[in-house]
């Protein structure tokens, strides 16, 4: 059982809780996630741990409600529990050794780049830093991601605030620009995360991107999250989450994404209306 301490809605639809799980809270490094399930008829989702103190024991997630289980975890208010959690899985970032490196975080991705950023912040890296919404109500984690970087870019798509374009087109121009880029963290949506691999491939900018597929298991024994890198099948779990995006195929992600759109639909029609067993 894991306890709640803290929510705070963020924006719209994305909403940051804390709970208690000293144990993950110990071990915890920057770039790994959980998988968690409400109760025990709920069904197992992976989120990334965003920060975490191992003095109080909690961790803190944050998350777009996009569907049933998302939707069930907003209302959970300080007080309630959370069955099982299951974590830290995944490889945490590599943070070592990198001079300049600019973290490109696009609506919730924002909050799975913050803690990246701030550990390569901690290690002397330069960080610039380029985040992004849809539009300003929806931009997340602005002071905390100007805190930990030494140049800080917004934009939003529709201009309400910042930049009026994507966080790519700002990479672009810094690229053009003749600054010295040595590596690229890209989280955010599949599309996003595939057009900055291509902003920066022709330069050859190392770019990392943290894939978000399907999850069951999170032991690379159900082969849900599976995903081709370089030709090769990877399973996202346990040889990911971070792979070079050069060499994903983002368009197979994609499809394999949508695989259950129906189910997920239904799942959150029923939700809606408190029907929350079937
Ligand atoms: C390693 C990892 C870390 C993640 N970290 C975060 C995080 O920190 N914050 C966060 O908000 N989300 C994160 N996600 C995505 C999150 O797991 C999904 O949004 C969640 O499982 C949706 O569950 P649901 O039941 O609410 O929605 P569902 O009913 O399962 O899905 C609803 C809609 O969301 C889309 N969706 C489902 N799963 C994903 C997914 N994995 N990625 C993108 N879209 C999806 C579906 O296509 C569908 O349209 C992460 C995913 C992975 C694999
Ligand atoms: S979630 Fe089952 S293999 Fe990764």
């Amino acid at each position: 059982m894991h306890r709640i301490t803290e929510k705070v809605v963020l924006s719209e639809n994305i909403v940051k809780t804390v709970f208690e799980a000293p144990e993950i809270a110990r071990k915890r490094r920057a770039g790994q996630f959980i998988i968690l399930m409400i109760d025990d008829r709920g069904e197992r989702i992976p989120l990334t741990i965003v920060d975490s103190d191992p003095v109080k024991g909690t961790l803190t997630i944050i998350y777009q409600v996009v569907g049933k289980t998302t939707d069930q975890l907003a209302r959970l208010e300080p007080g309630d529990v959370i069955q099982h959690v299951l974590g830290p899985l995944g490889h945490p970032t590599e943070i070592e050794g990198i001079g300049t490196a600019v973290c490109v975080g696009g609506g919730v991705g924002i909050g799975v780049l913050y803690p990246i950023a701030k550990a390569l912040k901690e290690k002397g890296t330069r960080v610039i830093s380029i985040i992004g919404a849809r539009t300003k109500k929806m931009l997340i984690l602005e002071e905390e991601s100007r805190s930990v970087s030494d140049e800080l870019h917004v934009t939003t798509d529709d201009g309400s605030y910042g930049y009026h374009g994507f966080v790519s087109d700002v990479l672009r121009d810094l690229i053009a620009a003749g600054t010295k880029i040595d590596r690229v963290f890209a989280i955010g949506p599949v599309p996003m995360m595939r057009v900055v691999a291509n902003v920066t491939r022709p330069h050859g900018i190392k770019t990392i991107v943290s894939l978000n597929p399907i999850m069951v298991d999170g032991t690379g024994m159900c082969g849900a999250c599976r995903v081709t890198v370089g030709g090769k099948t990877k399973f996202t779990c346990v040889d990911g989450p971070e792979f070079d995006g050069h060499e994903v195929d983002f368009g197979l992600l994609m499809s394999r994404l949508q695989m259950y759109a129906k189910q997920e639909q239904e799942a959150r029609e029923r939700c809606r209306c408190g029907d929350h067993d079937r």
